[in-house]
């Protein structure tokens, strides 16, 4: 249930709370998540969408998102991200591309790769994208398959991420690793070296979405963790003897750290998400927190990253309780993440138990015991689709 812990007292003379630091000035939505669509050709069991996905209103229409588009760049936004879902499922993806080359944005396209084609390639790069990321589940084609829940993506990520490098893209790929591929990390770099990639993403899995559903089957063991960084390392090093220009940038699972991450570089301060049917949101995970975030259709982006309440309900530091109040890293890491805090405890403004000052700490470390338990098969995730989706949001 929701906590109304956030009600502290402001300190101020005379009160024993820790003196805060004052709060910093509300920065500019550079980075805007366009996640056009929760429609997609897979089903990734690690998918960030929310779990009732399905049950989510309409989307917003073409004429709509260029709305949001001009608002969020006529307050500062630089960078904007076309995702989902799959966003290529979008028939208009080529004139949102067009809108936002006008507006003067970086775009960037976050795609599995399901559904480009060499003609849409061309009408992204006519329209103006700048960049494209293709995601792939593993590196061989039985597992990455069944992840993605079709026969066919492999074949089909491996022609497309060699065409999006034919028309002059860097290749960007991204590549979640869990515990059941997580052991092929050197297949998988072997791979991206055969697709003459420039920058890889050896993401381990967060856990957000339907990835925490199925987390005990997911979490990788420290022993896996610490060779896939190893073997990393060793390929790094060899790159760089051979001087091979692909970077290979290695992401460690929160579970595994003590210190959580600065995530959005603190709520509201970088980051605008807007989600198909239009609600705005501080990060992609926040839609599961017990707070009813606006709407574009019923609010400009002015007054939703400016005055909404969900927006600054994490801004500063007086929402925090201890012992991020008086923790004197907090304007390092701002207590973490909300969302996880929320997962984890039921209360997004605890600490992220991520860190080890948490008092709930604990559920890292029972999560991480388990993982060396763990003997579940691939099968036996919850994969992300409609039905599960439905199936979930009814309960
Ligand atoms: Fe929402 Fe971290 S994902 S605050």
């Amino acid at each position: 249930m929701w906590s109304n812990s956030w009600r502290l007292p402001v300190n101020s003379t005379g009160s024993n709370l820790p003196e805060l630091p004052a709060t910093p000035e509300i920065g500019l939505p550079l980075w805007l998540l366009a996640e056009l669509t929760y429609r997609c050709p897979l089903q990734c069991p690690y998918c960030s969408n929310p779990l009732d996905f399905a049950q989510q209103g309409q989307e917003l229409t073409t004429e709509q998102w260029k709305q949001v588009m001009r608002q969020a760049r006529e307050m500062g936004a630089a960078q904007l991200g076309f995702s989902g879902g799959e966003p290529l499922v979008r028939q208009d993806l080529a004139e949102l591309i067009g809108e936002a080359r006008s507006l003067g944005y970086y775009t960037n396209l976050i795609t599995s790769g399901i559904g480009l084609s060499e003609a849409k390639i061309e009408a992204f790069k006519q329209a103006g994208l700048d960049h494209i990321q293709i995601s792939f589940q593993a590196s061989d084609e039985e597992v990455n398959n069944l992840l993605a829940g079709s026969r066919k993506a492999f074949a089909q990520k491996l022609e497309m991420a060699r065409a999006v490098k034919a028309h002059g893209y860097p290749m960007v790929l991204n590549f979640v690793t869990h515990r059941h591929n997580i052991d092929q990390i050197d297949r998988i770099i072997e791979l991206c070296v055969a697709l003459e990639a420039d920058f890889v993403e050896l993401a381990t899995c967060q856990f957000y979405g339907w990835a925490h559903l199925n987390r005990a089957g997911l979490l990788p063991t420290r022993a896996q963790l610490e060779r896939a960084e190893r073997i990393t390392n060793e390929y790094r090093a060899r790159f760089e003897a051979e001087g091979r220009k692909v970077k290979l940038i290695f992401v460690t699972p929160d579970y595994y750290e003590e210190r959580p991450k600065a995530c959005m570089n603190s709520w509201g301060n970088i980051f605008l998400t807007v989600t198909p049917d239009g609600t705005a949101l501080p990060c992609h995970g926040a839609r599961q927190l017990p707070i009813a975030f606006p709407n574009v259709r019923e609010h400009s982006l002015q007054h939703i990253w400016y005055d909404s309440f969900g927006f600054n309900r994490f801004r500063g530091y007086e929402w925090m309780p201890e012992p991020c109040r008086s923790c004197d890293e907090k304007e390092k890491d701002f207590g973490g993440c909300r969302c996880q805090a929320f997962m984890l405890t039921g209360d997004a403004a605890q600490a992220d138990p991520v860190c080890s000052k948490s008092p709930h700490h604990g559920v890292i470390l029972a999560a991480r015991e388990e993982a060396e338990h763990a003997t579940a098969p691939l099968s036996d995730l919850s994969y992300r689709n409609e039905r599960n989706s439905r199936l979930i949001a009814r309960g």
